[in-house]
């Protein structure tokens, strides 16, 4: 059966270390990678924009040996109509798998039930699971098993990055906290697997409006965006997300020497300072080419029949 990654749900909490641990070991020894892609073609299918997602997944795809093939959705017949179902059937009967950038999660998890190949979901509006994966490595790399006794609070808007990223916690065992104005807190069913997960692993996930209480104690603090891609600035939301922004005084208030994540792109001077940006920016740029590798070990776990 195929196997899809539509969320980090799809995978087990057993899976999800496995693909960190292969990241890490396709790091250390690129010479040793498999091409088990040989003869295989992967679609990436974007209907929004990307600079990681898209190279490291095309760079991924090349280092196991297959070919990508970028589609935009301007070039496609969507743009003139064309349905999702009949763009899955057409596109699953030439390619080995898709890659889905989109605006709405429903829309990649019905391309996924017409697709005959596996689909990976290469961020949505609720979700972003390739990135969580990126992150769990850059920590994982950093701090080695102690990742479980770090606290981690999220500041900012509520959005696709902090409902990943609450799933990520659940699933890897990890604690984290997100910390959002009132009005702009995370997905509600995310939270819920999130706390399902919890209860295997003995990760801790708490979403709160209290920013003092989650960054106290905090050893990492990520932020993203305040406006997503395709979301309009509004004055009211970036008002109230203000105090959330992660500057100098707020890395402060942590009474530790915290480390700064962030996804990026970083809209700099709104949820971060440029002097805390760079100051963090060599882990964050470590996080940002983490995607490569650890977008290899989930292809490698999808395609590839090694499942030792
Ligand atoms: N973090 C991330 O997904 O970046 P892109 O939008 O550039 O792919
Ligand atoms: N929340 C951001 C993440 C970008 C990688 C967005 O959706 O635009």
């Amino acid at each position: 059966m195929k196997k899809d990654f539509l969320c980090l749900t799809d995978i087990t909490p057993e899976e999800g270390w496995k693909i960190i641990k292969n990241s890490l070991n396709f790091k250390k020894n690129p010479s040793k990678i498999k091409k088990i892609l040989l003869e295989k073609n992967i679609g990436l299918l974007f209907f929004k924009p990307s600079t990681r997602t898209r190279v490291s997944f095309e760079v991924a795809i090349n280092k196991l040996g297959g070919n990508s093939i970028y589609m935009t959705t301007s070039q496609l017949q969507i743009s003139r109509g064309e349905e999702i179902k009949d763009t899955a059937r057409t596109l699953s009967g030439y390619l080995d798998g898709l890659v889905i950038r989109a605006f709405s999660h429903t829309l990649i998890e019905e391309f996924a039930y017409y697709s005959r190949v596996p689909v990976i979901n290469a961020l949505t509006d609720f979700s972003h699971p390739c990135q969580i994966l990126a992150d769990v490595l850059t920590l994982y790399e950093m701090f080695g098993e102690n990742i479980k006794k770090l606290k981690i609070a999220f500041v900012g808007d509520g959005n696709n990055v902090a409902n990943s990223l609450m799933v990520g916690a659940g699933l890897f065992g990890l604690k984290l906290v997100v910390a959002t104005p009132s009005g702009y807190e995370p997905n509600a069913m995310a939270y819920k697997k999130a706390l399902d997960l919890c209860k295997q692993t003995g990760g801790e996930v708490e979403i709160t409006n209290n920013l003092e209480e989650a960054i106290k104690d905090a050893d990492v603090i990520y932020t993203d965006v305040w406006f997503s891609m395709g979301e309009n600035a509004q004055e009211e939301k970036e008002m109230s997300l203000k105090p959330f922004q992660v500057n100098r005084e707020l890395i402060s208030k942590t009474g530790k020497s915290s480390i700064v994540l962030h996804c990026l792109p970083a809209k700099k001077g709104q949820e971060i300072t440029e002097e805390i940006f760079e100051e963090n920016s060599k882990i964050i740029f470590l996080q940002a080419e983490n995607r490569l590798w650890s977008q290899m070990a989930l292809l490698y776990f999808l395609f590839s029949n090694d499942n030792s």
